[in-house]
């Protein structure tokens, strides 16, 4: 059994996703309620590099449940890559006083979080916060639903314009790698099409499906684009390659970009937020650490970061399935 945790501190690293201030208020109110102090670091790894920290009290967090971003802020802390830039972080907890750290982000934040505690033995728990929803350990990720409400939403006014004109947009959408963005908005907003880094359709595919729609009588259509496909080197020039070989269709391209990771978390997010975080700091005061907190079937699990780093979260294959037989 390690030292007990008297004091916790917490940030918000990597991308920022909507929920992380719920994230953030949990851990805070967490820690009020079973009396053990909580101290926030300022953009993610770097705040702990620089030393940037900031005392946190349950009042501290009033009425930021509801807000986008992070009152936090967030960054991708280069200094923190080096040994130099580790050795500093841990100087400034340990004058801090802070016992053990609870860290919100995806797989960077994770994979930092993995090697500081290691050099360091400085206790760690990751939540994950990351509108990609490509975290293993964890059916969703806080900031994921918001996200996907957003795409939705945006993609509802696209074909508002597309079939105003007849027209086929192209909506490049955001997730790096993944594609469970491109894939559940795709669905939830009736896209003929969604091409996802899992999955190469390929060029030809996609102008027989194309062809086929617009001989079905479709006079619109959307195709989702997740920003990972390389099915097109990128969606300007997908566009431009199905214009060539489809001249009937009058095509356009919208890219959602960051407006996918702001805006007011949906409920389902809040609360996901509050439920992982309150579990984070419940296994710090319990010992535990180098974990990270996932729901599973509704219901809070812990898993090792190791596990978390080494693990695949797939997609739904069978989603793939649905949105053919639902764009006929
Ligand atoms: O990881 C979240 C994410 O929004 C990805 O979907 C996207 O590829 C990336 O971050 C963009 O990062 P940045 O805001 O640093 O350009």
């Amino acid at each position: 059994m390690g030292k007990k945790v008297r004091r916790i501190g917490v940030m918000t690293s990597g991308g920022d996703s909507p929920g992380m201030n719920a994230a953030i208020r949990a851990v805070v109110r967490a820690c009020a309620y079973y009396h053990t102090e909580c101290i926030g670091y300022y953009r993610g790894y770097q705040g702990m590099v620089n030393g940037d920290s900031v005392k946190l009290n349950a009042r501290s967090v009033r009425n930021i449940v509801n807000q986008g971003g992070t009152i936090l802020q967030s960054a991708r802390s280069k200094d923190f890559l080096t040994k130099e830039g580790r050795a500093k972080a841990a100087k400034n907890l340990k004058k801090d006083e802070v016992d053990a750290m609870i860290l919100i982000g995806g797989d960077g934040t994770f994979r930092g979080g993995k090697v500081f505690s290691q050099e360091h033995d400085v206790p760690v728990i990751g939540v994950p916060g990351t509108i990609d929803n490509d975290i293993y350990g964890t059916n969703f990720a806080i900031g994921y639903d918001t996200a996907l409400n957003t795409v939705v939403e945006a993609i509802d006014k696209i074909r508002d314009t597309a079939s105003s004109h007849n027209r086929l947009f192209f909506v490049e959408v955001m997730g790096r790698d993944a594609g469970f963005i491109a894939l559940n908005s795709g669905i939830g907003a009736g896209a003929e099409e969604i091409l996802i880094p899992e999955e190469d359709l390929g060029l030809e595919r996609l102008l027989d499906s194309l062809e086929r729609s617009r001989r079905a009588g479709k006079t619109s259509s959307i195709v989702v684009v997740s920003e990972g496909d390389k099915i097109g080197k990128n969606v300007f020039q997908l566009a431009d390659y199905v214009k060539e070989n489809l001249p009937n269709y009058d095509a356009r391209v919208t890219v959602l970009g960051h407006i996918q990771r702001g805006g007011r978390p949906t409920c389902f997010d809040r609360v996901l937020a509050s439920r992982l975080s309150v579990k984070a700091v419940e296994l710090l005061l319990d010992g535990k650490r180098d974990l990270m907190v996932g729901m599973l079937n509704n219901e809070i699990e812990s898993c090792s970061l190791e596990r978390a780093l080494k693990g695949k979260h797939n997609i739904n294959k069978e989603l793939l399935k649905i949105s053919e037989i639902l764009s006929t």
